[in-house]
């Protein structure tokens, strides 16, 4: 089997950054470090962006509220996020705010790219605005009067604007998803885009006059950019696109993960500003749906928005990561609950992984004085790795977390049924004992393997106790092929992983 050395290039979306963060941010968050893991562990050159959207009215408005200068309430509010992502053991290996000047470069070199290649005019532009959103809507997407998404009311505006000619590129998309199936998933994502493109697309504009928290256009700097534009952007920027050429010839086009409230601007405005710069559409866009609290979707105003350190406090951060990969499939809306929640962590967590490891060790410090004996070299354990393996990969590589963990908990499950048919707790010390002890060891130390993705800080735990203490080779898909445990390890008994919640 072969190492896979592509570069793999994900990102989240940038968050708004006066906004605090709430389990829907942290959802898109661990589901793309979870995979940012998985595609290391296959020895992939990986580099995860995440990062903060920064300009536009809506920061603005706040700062003035809070009586300070934009940039002043965006380094105070970032670390909100920040803080969030290092709770819950993101591994990003970037972070961008479009307030930094990278990013302001970029956007200047997409848009006189965009302008050079004759896609921007200036139109006079009346419409209805949504702050939340910063989006315009037409009369029929409103909800009695007001924002389809928020419920709040919209702004009528009328401005003088740079567009950018998006209904030339409407074939070039048609043409593009036509020869492309796997651009957006899931499939039914993939539909509502170009549903969307098939109505007619119209010329959006990309600038504005009536706030100056932005980047100016480089040829009319009494224009900032429109702040999804900007955002847009943040994915190049991050890649290289002005200051790392190299970078960017190897990461670009990236992999993006994304909610379906932004689906329009990434499945439809963004392949088309990138194909006028003469740059590549992304690689692909994966869409979820939304959490939903009570069957409601999380807002501000409704008040029951959830952060994720409160739920880390309670679960911890494996536990937190563990049920949002799990309990919540991608792509089609999950209902959030606290009892699903405590009830998956009690399963998977506490009476699965946690009782398997207490066992094992417990096991082995009666009967065998606390030395981990070696596997066989055949088990039915290693047929049952060697099956779901092909699942795992194949789950993570769909980017269907909740399969892939469904896969390695059964190789979980199946282990403990071999111990509770073994019984090794009962026999006498020897060889019958020792062999199905290390066949469960070895389990352990392939688990700690592919398990990492979701819970790295209880994997972590795993090795530590079954007496791996050094950085042993953990790459995929070498790391798992059975019969690597060695014996004579000192295996240690500890507290429960994880202690069983009421
Ligand atoms: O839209 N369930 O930022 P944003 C699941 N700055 N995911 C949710 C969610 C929920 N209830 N609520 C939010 C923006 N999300 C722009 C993006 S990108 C170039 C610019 C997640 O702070 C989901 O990923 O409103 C959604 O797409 C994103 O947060 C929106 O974050
Ligand atoms: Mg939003």
């Amino acid at each position: 089997m072969s190492t896979v050395t592509t570069p793999y290039y994900v990102t989240t979306p940038i968050y708004y950054v006066n906004d605090a963060p709430h389990i829907g941010h942290a959802y898109t968050t661990i589901t793309a470090d979870a995979v940012a893991r998985w595609n290391r562990l296959l020895g992939r050159d990986v580099h995860f962006l995440t990062g903060t959207d920064e300009h536009g009215l809506k920061v603005q408005r706040a700062a003035e509220e809070n009586n300070c200068s934009p940039i002043e309430w965006a380094d105070q509010t970032v670390v909100r996020f920040q803080d969030a992502w290092r709770q819950l053991g993101i591994s990003n290996d970037d972070f961008i705010r479009t307030s930094e000047q990278r990013h302001y470069s970029a956007v200047e070199k997409l848009l006189q790219a965009c302008y050079d290649n004759g896609d921007v005019d200036l139109q006079t532009y009346e419409g209805l605005y949504c702050v939340s959103c910063e989006a315009y809507f037409g009369e029929g997407d409103l909800n009695n009067g007001n924002c389809p998404i928020h419920g709040r009311p919209v702004e009528h505006v009328t401005e003088e604007n740079y567009f950018f000619k998006l209904s030339r590129y409407e074939q070039a998309l048609k043409d593009w998803y036509e020869t492309h199936p796997d651009f957006v998933v899931p499939v039914t994502k993939r539909n509502e885009a170009l549903g969307f493109i098939n109505q007619g697309l119209q010329d959006f504009s990309i600038s504005r006059t009536s706030i100056d928290w932005g980047i100016p256009l480089p040829w009319d700097p009494s224009h900032v950019t429109y702040v999804w534009f900007d955002a847009l952007t943040n994915y190049i920027t991050a890649a290289g696109y002005v200051d790392d050429p190299q970078g960017f010839e190897k990461r670009w086009p990236g992999v993006h993960l994304i909610g379906k409230d932004i689906l329009r601007f990434h499945c439809v405005y963004w392949p088309a500003m990138l194909m006028s710069a003469g740059l590549a559409p992304p690689e692909r866009v994966h869409v979820h749906g939304f959490l939903l609290v009570g069957g409601e979707k999380m807002s501000k105003t409704r008040l029951n928005q959830i952060a994720p350190s409160d739920l880390v406090d309670e679960f911890g951060v494996d536990g937190v990561r563990h049920h949002f990969l799990h309990d919540q499939a991608f792509g089609p809306d999950g209902d959030f609950s606290h009892e699903g929640m405590t009830a998956r962590y009690n399963a998977d967590l506490a009476n699965n992984l946690g009782n398997l490891l207490s066992r094992v060790t417990t096991v082995v410090t009666s009967k065998c004085d606390g030395i981990g004996p070696a596997p066989e070299q055949e088990s039915p354990l290693r047929r049952i790795v060697e099956e779901e393996y092909g699942h795992i990969a194949d789950a993570w590589e769909r980017i269907a977390p909740s399969d892939a963990l469904d896969a390695t908990w059964r190789i979980i499950r199946e282990t403990n049924a071999y111990l509770e048919q073994a019984e090794p707790w009962k026999s006498d010390p020897g060889p019958e004992v020792d062999a199905v002890l290390g066949n469960a060891l070895e389990v352990l130390r392939i688990i700690s393997i592919l398990a990492s993705p979701a819970v790295p800080d209880a994997c972590e735990e795993i090795r530590r106790r079954i007496g791996i203490t050094d950085d042993a080779e953990q790459q995929l898909p070498e790391s798992i092929q059975w019969g690597q445990y060695p014996a004579g390890l000192a295996v240690l008994k500890g507290d429960p992983l994880f202690p069983r919640l009421k």
